[in-house]
């Protein structure tokens, strides 16, 4: 199947203003993507970004059937645009569909269509340092009908927006704050799939964590209330003695980071022991405070690594590295936004350019 596109006349067409906020701004086109029984998916299209038209009864907004990705586009300093390692994207959006009983989506396909968009909307791409273009692919369920079930038909959209740095003047540390009494997702429910359900259950802990003047929750498994799982929508690294990185093993509940894979396939090359451990938060405190753990850092794309710098629970406050950022963070930052945006090398292989 191929992909249409509809595009604006080049006098109608904006270029990136040069002051953004994340995700309120968004490209001159959009791709679409229908499913319906009788068709299997059709009309893949590229489009002018547009408004889309829902009957009030359709599914998702009722059940909250609905998977998304977020990935980037790096402006190189030749003017090249890459992304990164889209393929996990397109992968990962396939296994949420089928956990959230949706239709899978051709992956090569998908995978063109976020190329195409990109390269449609190219001039959209920052040149700012550290900005990039975030994508973002998306399905709803769009069968008009209140009867709970899956939904016959969906929609398959992508739109994109620029973001600026996630850090102004360098990585800064974080202080986070151990959910107690509130979980994001257990084990045999959706934590491992990237539905919007998931996100709506983090915000009341969120807000929480706000007022007490932490910026992000540290989530612990809901079936023990012990293990660590994830930090706000990223996963997390722990780091024992400057040289061995530890996350926590994928539970069945925690989201398959493409960062968090990419550290533990960098982590060596670069001197580094990792393992993928469970991880009990009385253990981890216990040695935060006795300094064998030296630094903390969540990964993911929307910031790469984020350093933690304080670890609050149960109303007792634990400083990780005197707050400040270290090396390893450092060091993991600047290799993997060195591959996104093309000044160091790519060994892996997880660049594809446009
Ligand atoms: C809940 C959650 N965990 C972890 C991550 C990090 O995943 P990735 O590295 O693929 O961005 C994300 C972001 O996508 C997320 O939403």
């Amino acid at each position: 199947m191929s992909i249409e596109i509809k595009s604006l006349a080049p006098e109608k067409r904006h270029s990136c203003p040069k002051e953004f906020s994340f995700g309120v701004t968004f490209t001159d086109h959009m791709f679409t993507h229908k499913f319906e029984p009788s068709k299997g998916w059709h009309n893949a299209l590229i489009s002018p970004y547009h408004v889309l038209s829902l009957d009030p009864s359709a599914a998702v907004f009722h059940y909250s059937q609905e998977i998304f990705e977020g990935l980037k586009a790096y402006r190189k300093a030749d003017g090249g645009i890459n992304l990164f390692r889209p393929q996990e994207n397109v992968k990962r959006f396939n296994r949420s569909a089928k956990r959230m009983v949706m239709p899978e989506v051709d992956t090569g396909l998908h995978l063109e269509a976020i190329k195409s968009l990109v390269y449609l909307d190219q001039d959209w791409v920052p040149d700012q340092q550290g900005a990039s273009l975030y994508i973002r692919p998306t399905m709803i369920a769009t069968s008009p009908k209140l009867g709970l079930g899956a939904s016959a038909c969906y929609e398959h959209f992508i739109i994109a927006g620029p973001a600026g740095s996630y850090f102004k003047g360098g990585l800064t540390p974080i202080s986070v704050y151990v959910a107690d009494e509130y979980r994001r997702a257990v084990k045999g429910g959706v934590g491992e799939a990237k539905t919007g359900g998931n996100y709506a259950a983090s915000l009341y802990a969120s807000e929480e964590v706000i007022n007490l003047g932490y910026s992000q929750v540290l989530w612990l498994d809901a079936i023990n209330g012990r293990y660590i799982e994830e930090v706000g929508a990223m996963n997390i690294c722990f780091v024992y003695e400057g040289k061995h990185i530890v996350t926590p093993e994928l539970s069945g509940s925690i989201l398959p980071g493409i960062t968090r894979d990419s550290i533990l396939k960098l982590a060596p090359t670069l001197g580094y022991k990792i393992s993928e451990q469970r991880l009990d938060i009385e253990q981890i405190l216990a040695d935060i405070d006795s300094g064998k753990i030296t630094e903390v850092f969540g990964c993911g794309t929307a910031a790469v690594i984020s350093p933690v710098g304080k670890l609050g629970f149960k109303g007792q406050e634990h400083v990780i590295n005197d707050n400040q950022t270290g090396d390893v963070a450092k060091t993991l930052y600047d290799e993997l936004t060195g591959i996104q945006y093309g000044t160091r090398e790519d060994k892996f292989g997880w660049i594809v350019s446009l």
